[in-house]
């Protein structure tokens, strides 16, 4: 499999980006959100989405030079317009106002509606912990969503997924995950390399177990499950409540048929730990904690425990030292599109 740096894949989203007419400071903050996510292992959140963010461009949908709109605001508080500009470029802005509001009052809730997928969440729960917050961080999708609810075959909800994050030393316990048994991108990565999905994950537009991802994007199609296999209600209850959260009160909406996947709205809350308690103290309950945990018998075949966060931290040193492959036919897809829009991809100098 071809093998990159993190600086080569930043460079292919910020070529591509700006050839399809994004403005150079947005196609730098989406290209370093794509590039940081193949970095941590999240390759279904990473360089893979340019070709669907062109698309999207060309399409009309995703205006990449359109402005955030602060529609209301107050102490500790926000709703913003994104107007479908690119999502990491409206999620950066609302964590930067969020921040903002937290020093200020101590915590802030921020509401992004008409927001376009924001890549990974986990990056802005970690940026905010790093800067002294507790932070929640989650996405709904008010259009088509690839979800059954519990017990039913039809797509009524997106993969909604939730991040906390929690500042841990120097760095963070960021949990980061979808409320469905798997986030659409991992169905797409395992279509592109043609494999298998493991089994619990999505059903046939029958409603049949399926463990082809080819049947997701088959017409008529199928759905994910919500997570949980046989406790699913609970990974759907969440779903349910993101959609209320993110939503509704967004104003970005649900169970519209006008929009295209992608659409989201976004809840952003952040705790300046300094308002609530001495740093050294939660610092301290943080290490006792964690030993805690991590004490603790294993069960066969288990290693270690790991908390929240801890793999993609890992994944990012071994990336760093050993380079990011990317699957031939999505390198493919990406150098097609490049091609098509006349960007100089010269510096790819293909490792692997
Ligand atoms: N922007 C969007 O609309 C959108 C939608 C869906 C998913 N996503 C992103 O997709 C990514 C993947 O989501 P996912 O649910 O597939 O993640 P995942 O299942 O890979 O990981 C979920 C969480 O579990 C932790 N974890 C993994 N293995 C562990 C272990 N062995 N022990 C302890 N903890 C462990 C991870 O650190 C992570 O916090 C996320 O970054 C999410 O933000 C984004």
């Amino acid at each position: 499999m071809p093998v990159f740096t993190v600086d080569q894949l930043r460079e292919l989203g910020r070529s591509l980006l700006m050839a399809a007419g994004t403005p150079p400071a947005a196609a730098e903050t989406v290209a370093e959100e794509l590039a940081q996510a193949n970095l941590v292992g999240h390759d279904s959140h990473g360089v893979m989405r340019l070709v669907q963010y062109v698309q999207m461009i060309h399409d009309g949908f995703v205006k990449p030079t359109a402005a955030l709109e602060v529609i209301q605001h107050g102490p500790g508080y926000a709703v913003l317009d994104a107007h479908f500009s690119l999502g990491q470029v409206a999620a950066a802005k609302a964590l930067e106002l969020g921040l903002e509001q937290a020093q200020a009052v101590g915590t802030a809730t921020i509401l992004v509606r008409n927001c376009n997928h924001v890549g990974r969440l986990g990056s802005y729960g970690e940026q905010a912990a790093r800067r002294g917050c507790l932070a929640l961080m989650a996405v709904n999708a008010p259009g088509p969503g690839g979800v059954a609810p519990f017990g039913g075959i039809d797509r009524r909800l997106g993969t909604n997924p939730i991040c906390m994050a929690a500042p841990r030393g120097d760095g963070a316990v960021v949990l980061d995950m979808t409320t469905s048994a798997t986030a659409e991108g991992k169905l797409r990565v395992a279509f592109q390399k043609g494999e298998p999905i493991g089994e619990g994950l999505l059903i046939n537009s029958c409603g049949e177990a399926s463990i082809n991802p080819a049947d997701f994007y088959a017409n008529p199609c199928g759905a994910i499950l919500p997570l949980g296999g046989g406790m699913g209600h609970k990974g759907f209850g969440l779903a349910v409540m993101i959609d209320i959260f993110c939503g509704i009160l967004s104003g970005s909406g649900v169970a519209r048929t006008d929009l295209p996947r992608g659409a989201n709205g976004v809840w952003l809350q952040l705790l300046e730990i300094e308002r609530f308690l001495p740093r050294s103290v939660y610092d301290m309950w943080m290490d006792r904690y964690v030993a805690h945990l991590k004490d603790c018998r294993l069960q066969p075949g288990c290693a270690e425990i790991l908390l929240p966060g801890e793999i993609e931290q890992r994944r990012r040193a071994e990336r760093e030292r050993d380079g990011i492959p990317i699957p031939e036919e999505t390198l493919r897809q990406i150098l097609e599109t490049a091609s098509r829009l006349g960007a100089d991809v010269s510096f790819l100098s293909v490792e692997g």
